[in-house]
């Protein structure tokens, strides 16, 4: 099915090429689809009889044909979280746990399949990236069952693990001195110059459709209806708008009976341009200069921070800051509560979604979908200092008695 681009500012029609803004304006491009096509192709239980994957959902999906590589990402659990629910004062709470991800544990998988599946329709046979951690993971893994040649590049500081996880598959991997928002200045330089597909830069507007599968899952998982409210971490403020734009699809589809979502963004306070914009009320993006342990949000220049700061606006909702060391408590109320271990990134959606709570912005008896992006062993840097050491005993049975009594009195 053809699909062409239009520019989010202007309203201008663009040929689906390799650029991510408006040459008339700058502003920023976006596949356009044919729903009513769509609606006489496909129904919900045509989508949901597929092969698992992303791919189900290819007709709302910006590539032409589906990719032989990257089937086995998505399709990732929408957890019941009652205990974490009880601990917020709340009622139905859900876990969308892209944790779990394939194949690099990262809600990122969603967008490189599509990028690197637009990126062989467009005739690149290199790929990279501007990323802070998991996109780079993401890039390199995938570019491999791809056959495309890869160059990732991230800023100085990340964590070992996120490092260690990309150069593992063997990809040209380059730090650039400086934050996320100097990497990005770089490759979209370099994507005027070289013939490198970027993923988030020239190749932006297919990358972020990827976003919408997350949205998808959740409200096919839901019994095809969509949540009251969202809480979405946001770094470049992509996800959130897909989410949502993936749940008006499908109420223009007839898929859902409509899309009545408060979607709230969730940022680390030591990098929370979003927020500011959304607080001053203008929704404009003043650049800020990121210091917090939640390395995968720290953009201080986010891309699509306007569009996100509106949206949560005009769904109702609320965009909040939380402090590292809320970041930190609320990794561990997941881990605690749910068993589940997020990177920083869900504990600051935790994190705001406690505030939320506390604040009545989140109530007891609305269906509550929490965005868990990342995986907690790629920033174990950010507890390492602040749990306690395991307990060392001998392999004599009183040693471990004695913790036992101990533990159970
Ligand atoms: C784990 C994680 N969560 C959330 C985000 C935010 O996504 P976006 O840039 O689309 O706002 C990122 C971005 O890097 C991320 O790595
Ligand atoms: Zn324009």
């Amino acid at each position: 099915m053809s699909r062409k681009m239009r520019c989010r500012s202007c309203g201008q029609d663009e040929a689906i090429v390799a650029r991510s803004y408006c040459e008339d304006c700058f502003g920023p491009l976006e596949i356009v689809y044919d729903y009513d096509a769509i609606r006489a192709r496909v129904d919900r239980d045509a989508i949901a009889a597929r092969p698992r994957g992303v791919f189900r959902f290819a007709e709302l999906l910006p590539v032409e044909e589906v990719p032989s590589f990257s089937h086995e990402v998505g399709e990732t659990p929408l957890m019941p979280a009652p205990r974490l629910a009880k601990a917020l004062g709340l009622t139905d709470v859900f876990l969308k746990n892209d944790a779990v991800n394939a194949p690099t544990l990262s809600f990122k998988d969603r967008v490189v399949a599509m990028a690197l599946g637009k990126a062989k329709e467009l005739g690149f046979d290199k790929v990279g990236c501007a990323s802070t951690g998991n996109l780079a993971n993401s890039v390199a893994a995938q570019s491999r069952r791809a056959d495309l040649e890869a160059y990732i590049l991230i800023p100085t500081g990340l964590e070992a693990a996120k490092i260690l996880g990309s150069a593992v598959y063997n990809t040209t991997l380059v730090e650039v001195e400086g934050v996320y928002d100097d990497v990005n200045r770089l490759c979209a330089q370099l994507a005027d110059q070289l013939p490198i597909g970027f993923v988030n830069v020239n190749l932006r507007p297919y990358y972020a459709e990827g976003s919408k599968t997350f949205g998808f899952e959740i409200a096919e998982s839901l019994g095809w209806r969509a949540p009251d409210a969202v809480v979405c971490p946001m770094a470049g403020g992509s996800l959130i708008g897909k989410i949502h734009k993936a749940f008006s699809e499908l109420e223009t589809l007839g898929w859902i009976a409509s899309n009545g979502a408060r979607m709230y963004g969730a940022q680390a306070a030591g990098c929370q341009p979003i927020v500011d914009a959304f607080e001053r009320g203008d929704d404009e993006i003043l650049p800020a200069k990121p210091d917090t342990i939640a390395k995968s949000l720290a953009i201080g220049n986010p891309a699509d921070g306007y569009f996100a700061s509106k949206l949560i606006r005009e769904t109702g909702g609320v965009a909040t800051g939380v402090s590292d060391d809320a970041i930190v408590d609320g990794m561990r109320l997941l881990a605690d509560t749910e068993g589940v271990f997020a990177e920083t990134a869900g504990g600051v959606t935790v994190g705001v979604a406690k505030e939320l709570a506390a604040k009545g912005h989140l109530k007891a008896g609305e269906t509550v979908v929490l965005a868990i992006t990342g995986n907690g062993l790629k920033t174990s840097d950010a507890l390492a200092t602040q749990l306690p050491p395991p307990k060392h005993i001998k392999a004599r049975t009183d040693e471990f008695v004695a913790i036992f009594e101990g533990a159970a009195s």
